[in-house]
Formats: C-alpha cells, sequence, structure tokens
C-alpha cells in the first residue's frame, strides 16, 4: 500500500478519535460553576459559635474564621467546587477550602489557590443584626 493511500484511510478515524477527545477534554477543563443564588439566616446564639466552625446551607458553606458577631468573622462561598462540582471542605488549620475529589484548593474569599479548579468559588454577602445572620446572593 502506498505511504498516501494509508494515510488516507487512517485521517477520518483519527480525525473522529480526536473529536470524541477534545469534547471529553473541554467537559473537563470547563468545569461546573456550581454557584447558587442564596437567601437565608443563622442564628449565631446556636450555629458557628466557635472559630473554624462550619455549617452547609442551601448550597452555601459559611464558616466562622474570627471571633465576634460582626460580618468580617464570617466567610461564606458555594459548597459546590468550581471543578465538577465536589462539595468542598473547610480546612481549619490551613485557613483555606480543600475539595477532596481533586485537591483543588481556595482562599477563605473563594478565590483558586491550586488547582484543577481555574474559576473562583462565588462568595456571598453577610450581614448580621443582633444574633441573626443573613446570607444573600
Ligand atoms: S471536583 Fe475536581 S478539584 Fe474539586
Amino acid at each position: 500500500m502506498e505511504r498516501r493511500t494509508f494515510l488516507g484511510t487512517l485521517s477520518a478515524p483519527v480525525l473522529a478519535a480526536c473529536a470524541v477527545c477534545m469534547g471529553a477534554c473541554s467537559k473537563s477543563a470547563s468545569g461546573s460553576s456550581g454557584a447558587v443564588s442564596a437567601n437565608f439566616t443563622i442564628d449565631l446564639s446556636t450555629a458557628l459559635t466557635s472559630v473554624g466552625s462550619s455549617m452547609v446551607q442551601a448550597g452555601v458553606i459559611v464558616v466562622r474564621l474570627a471571633a465576634g458577631n460582626v460580618p468580617a468573622s464570617f466567610t461564606a462561598v458555594q459548597v459546590a467546587c468550581t471543578h465538577e462540582g465536589t462539595a468542598i471542605n473547610y480546612n481549619a488549620p490551613g485557613t483555606n477550602f480543600v475539595c477532596p475529589l481533586h485537591g483543588s484548593t481556595f482562599t477563605t474569599s473563594g478565590a483558586v489557590t491550586l488547582g484543577p479548579a481555574s474559576t473562583s468559588l462565588k462568595q456571598y454577602t453577610i450581614t448580621i443584626n443582633g444574633t441573626t445572620m443573613t446570607v444573600t446572593g
């Protein structure tokens, strides 16, 4: 078989295989946002009472970073990793968020510090009135 004929018979299947591969790769690279809209309250007299504690509600993970019932003492970000949607965890010793599936890490404000995730977590607005925290965004 001539070289040109041989390559001609390969090109269509090879191109089809590449198209399949590129489709799979682009799905993995684009990931999922996982961001939700939120509007809920938390009673700070019973929840998030200790520094480093966290809770998940309505697709949002809320963490107490410091003492005091002021917004700067907390953070609230989407719980779904922006890579493939796995629920992230708060890592108190590192003061960051860690995804258990592929190891992406995020700052407490949601910025990516280690991939494969490439998109920041959505951060929500926190307001506090007395012992009632409201999370919106
Ligand atoms: S799902 Fe892959 S790093 Fe989170």
